[in-house]
């Protein structure tokens, strides 16, 4: 595996393994990287990438004043040694420098789908994934990039970034992988003590709650929503920031219940604030 840390490394590995004919997959992360990461590498070579580009840049203009960018896990030789594992061909590890130079002020602002939920409750933070993210396709020139649906909110901004911007490039979602008790599995999990992590699933049972209740013939968001914060009132000592029930298309509550559905929630535990969601197709 090859290591840049400038955009003219990156850009001539890149140039390079085209005139050899590659087809370029990337995965941009934040690193302290965990097995959802992993399985990315694979959706893009599923997706006919035969070099694949990782990045690993804690972004700070995705970060509110309040948030944990300087205490987000980072672990640089343990990556390294994953993605080596994972045979990626290139990793990207830019400074924040690199990543934004003295007098960098452009931001993009996706706007619509990046409103709600997520959008609403992290002011800027949608702004500084766009902006990085486009700032990244541009550097590494991608044929197809991979997303965990983890994030479902942020893969919905990119893929609106993607269509508004004709950015060249297609996009691939992977599935979100999840520890043996449902958590999903991020990095902002190593944060949690022994007694927030005993509790965590509980965000990922209340969702699945939700999901049971449409499967069952609810379709009433409220009703949803109340017994999804039920779930979560009876573990005791988490905090509900949202649980909803929204259309995937705008991330606003659904108009009706005859189209897929997400349900997405956050919660806190402590300081640790995590997320997660789960689809519910549409009924036949
Ligand atoms: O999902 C993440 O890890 C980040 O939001 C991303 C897409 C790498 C942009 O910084």
């Amino acid at each position: 595996m090859k290591l840049a840390r400038t955009i003219e490394e990156v850009r001539d590995a890149v140039r390079t393994a085209r005139m050899h004919g590659a087809s370029i997959g990337f995965v941009p992360t934040m690193g302290f990287l965990h097995e959802g990461h992993l399985s990315l590498v694979d959706v893009a070579r599923d997706a006919g990438a035969n070099f694949v580009v990782v990045s690993i840049f804690v972004n700070p203009r995705q970060f509110g004043p309040n948030e944990d960018f300087t205490r987000y896990p980072r672990d640089e030789e343990r990556d390294s040694a994953l993605l080596e594992g994972a045979n990626v061909d290139l990793l990207f590890l830019p400074d924040v420098d690199t990543m934004y130079p003295r007098g960098a002020t452009t931001a993009i602002s996706v706007g619509g789908v990046a409103a709600p939920l997520e959008g609403a409750r992290r002011p800027g933070h949608f702004d500084g994934v766009a902006t990085v993210v486009a700032k990244l396709f541009n550097i590494v020139q991608p044929d197809v990039a991979a997303f965990g649906r983890k994030d479902a909110q942020q893969c919905a901004v990119i893929e609106r970034l993607v269509r508004d911007l004709d950015l060249p490039l297609r996009l691939v979602f992977g599935e979100t992988i999840r520890e043996h008790d449902g958590l999903a599995k991020s990095s902002r999990n190593s944060y949690l003590d022994a007694s927030e992590r005993a509790k965590a699933p509980v965000l990922h049972r209340a969702l699945r709650a939700g999901e049971e209740a449409i499967t069952h013939g609810i379709a009433e968001v409220a009703g949803i929503e109340r017994l999804m914060h039920r779930v979560v009132e009876e573990e005791g000592g988490v905090e509900v920031d949202y649980l909803a029930v929204v259309d995937p298309s705008t991330f606003e509550a659904p108009a009706d219940f005859e189209r897929e559905l997400l349900l997405a929630g956050a919660v806190k535990l402590g300081r640790t604030r995590l997320i997660d969601n789960i689809r519910v197709p549409r009924s036949a």
